[in-house]
């Protein structure tokens, strides 16, 4: 069975490795310390735990699912692995130097894969020795239960790299749809905008909080409304990707509103700081 490495086990990293061990794959997953690597396994393994209570898995298949992930600290543990899905913090010059290390493992034919939300692949693809083995796998949060994965081939990203990524994906049982590498793909480009609407619409007393999130839920049918979506993901995720959208097109229309900016300097994050658009 293919070997994938997966570098990074936060919220996406240990939610790709659950979707890859699931789906049967052998899965060499890395992060900085001992501590961190040991406490991701274990979301995982609850994660797996889940899924057979909730009736999705057999308890054999999800012990023998746990038994596939080798979790480490070494970078050269991830010799052998066919593609290697890069899932560090949203900060390029921290990607740069892990797409650096991955690339001095890996062998010349092993696909790297960035789970970025918004940088640029091609740019990306420049810190790997192999720019044509190197595509963006947008996974969405939480990955166990997101049937969906966006495939971001980056300027010199090859054919076979496509064919390879879009493999793991099926296997992993996600739909797939391939974007070209613009800023926000096609996820943030769509979503982001329609959050920062929300909250100048918020700051110009259009409405409250309560009736801007009610009007996209029951008039638009979406299942959570933008401000409660926007403390979901985090203020300053929203932030930053609306700052590259802004800076990527040059185009007034992504500039982010100043009440999400007074927010993120103030520390209301989302659910994560407690209190953004609501409290926790
Ligand atoms: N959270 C989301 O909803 C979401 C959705 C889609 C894509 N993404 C993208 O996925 C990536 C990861 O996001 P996240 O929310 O899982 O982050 P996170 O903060 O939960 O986890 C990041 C992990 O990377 C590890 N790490 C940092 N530097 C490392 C290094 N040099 N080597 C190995 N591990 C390292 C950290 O220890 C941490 O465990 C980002 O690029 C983000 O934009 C996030």
């Amino acid at each position: 069975m293919l070997k994938v490495g997966v570098v990074g086990l936060g919220t996406m990293g240990s939610g790709i490795v659950q979707s890859c061990v699931e789906s049967g794959f052998d899965v060499v997953a890395v992060d900085v310390s001992g501590d961190i690597v040991s406490r991701a396994v274990d979301r995982v393994k609850l994660g797996l735990d889940k899924r057979v209570e909730k009736g999705k898995l057999e308890a054999r298949s999800a012990s023998a699912a746990a038994a596939k992930i080798q979790g480490t600290t070494k970078f050269d543990d991830l010799q052998g692995c066919a593609i290697i899905i890069e899932a560090v913090y949203e900060k390029q010059e921290l990607k740069k130097s892990a797409i650096g290390r991955i690339s001095e493992t890996a062998g010349n034919d092993c696909v790297i894969a960035t789970n970025t939300s918004s940088i640029s692949i091609t740019l990306l693809s420049k810190y790997s020795r192999h720019p044509e083995n190197f595509i963006g796998m947008h996974f969405f949060n939480p990955v166990p239960l997101m049937p969906i994965v966006e495939i971001v081939r980056g300027y010199l990203t090859s054919d076979s790299t496509v064919s390879s990524a879009t493999a793991l994906a099926k296997g992993m049982k996600k739909e797939i749809v391939e974007v070209a590498d613009y800023p926000g793909f096609v996820s943030n480009r769509i979503l982001m905008p329609m959050i920062n609407e929300a909250v100048f619409a918020l700051m110009e007393g259009v409405s409250t909080r309560d009736g801007i999130d009610r009007v996209m839920k029951l008039g638009m049918n979406h299942p959570m409304g933008p401000l409660e979506l926007a403390d979901f993901i985090g203020l300053d995720v929203c932030l930053d990707i609306l700052n590259v959208l802004y800076e990527g097109f040059r185009d007034p229309k992504y500039r982010p509103a100043p009440l999400l900016v007074n927010m993120v300097n103030a520390g209301r994050l989302g659910r994560k700081s407690g209190e953004g658009f609501y409290r926790y």
